[in-house]
């Protein structure tokens, strides 16, 4: 089972599976905070938006933004996520969606827009991660990623960040333990269990600030580079030059 298998299959609430919308938390909220990442930019943005647009959604999970994009009328979604339960699922949405890790991904400058949200910090290399992405991009066309802000590891009581001593207890649980831990989490904290386990189980659960990834987007040629609206991650884009 790849990493993310598990919470993929399990861990998401049968309410949020009632109908497909929700399934894929594909519903006009999600549009408008996806869209509120770009207000400030004028290239996409002014309409008709990602109309026409070839995109890249990397790490997709189940498929929320690669759903969100196609009602944005992109003209082509190519989605992807190492999880075979998460390409199960996008698959039904969409039928470019294949599993596949982005550190294999090949220099190949087709997209007009590349999304990762919520994967980078995931992988052993987020910063090689990036390149990978930009790798994949059309000079003139926008990277968006989503990262874990370290503004907010506190908020974890020590499950992310350092130091890492609660790291190796949680690796030391049974799944029920893990479980209940997330639900407990989520009875204080708010949120649901899925989202706890998201943010607890994942190996790799690096954390950045956000001068650290505009350097990033400045190093790899990044012009008009924009910090989001969503406050608790760090929600940056910027255009290829
Ligand atoms: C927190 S989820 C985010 C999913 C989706 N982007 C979203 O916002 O709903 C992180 C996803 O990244 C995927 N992932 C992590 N490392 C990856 C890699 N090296 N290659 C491809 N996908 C990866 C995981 O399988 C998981 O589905």
């Amino acid at each position: 089972m790849a990493e993310f298998d598990y919470q993929w299959k399990y861990t998401l609430e049968k309410d949020n599976l009632e109908n497909e919308e929700d399934m894929y938390e594909c519903n006009e909220k999600r549009i408008k905070e996806f869209l509120e990442q770009f207000k400030n930019k004028n290239w996409f943005f002014k309409k008709p938006s990602f109309k026409g647009k070839v995109c890249l959604d990397a790490g997709c999970g189940p498929g929320r933004w690669t759903c969100a994009l196609q009602k944005l009328n992109a003209s082509k979604v190519d989605s992807f996520d190492m999880s075979h339960e998460a390409i199960t699922r996008c698959k039904k949405i969409n039928p470019n969606a294949y599993v596949f890790d982005i550190m294999e991904l090949k220099e190949n400058h087709v997209y007009d827009f590349v999304l990762s949200w919520g994967v980078i910090h995931h992988t052993n290399n987020p910063r090689k991660a990036f390149s990978k992405l930009v790798s994949q991009l059309k000079k003139g066309g926008m990277l968006h990623i989503m990262v874990y802000d370290k503004r907010n590891d506190w908020f974890y009581e020590g499950y992310r960040g350092e130091p890492t001593q609660k790291r190796k207890e949680w690796n030391s649980l049974t799944m029920e333990k893990k479980l209940e831990l997330c639900k407990e989490f989520a009875e204080k904290k708010g949120g649901n269990v899925h989202g706890w386990f998201d943010a607890l189980n994942p190996e790799f659960n690096w954390s950045y600030t956000k001068e650290e990834i505009k350097e990033w987007f400045g190093e790899e040629g990044f012009s008009n580079i924009k910090l989001g609206d969503m406050g608790f991650n760090i929600n940056m884009n910027g255009i290829l030059e």
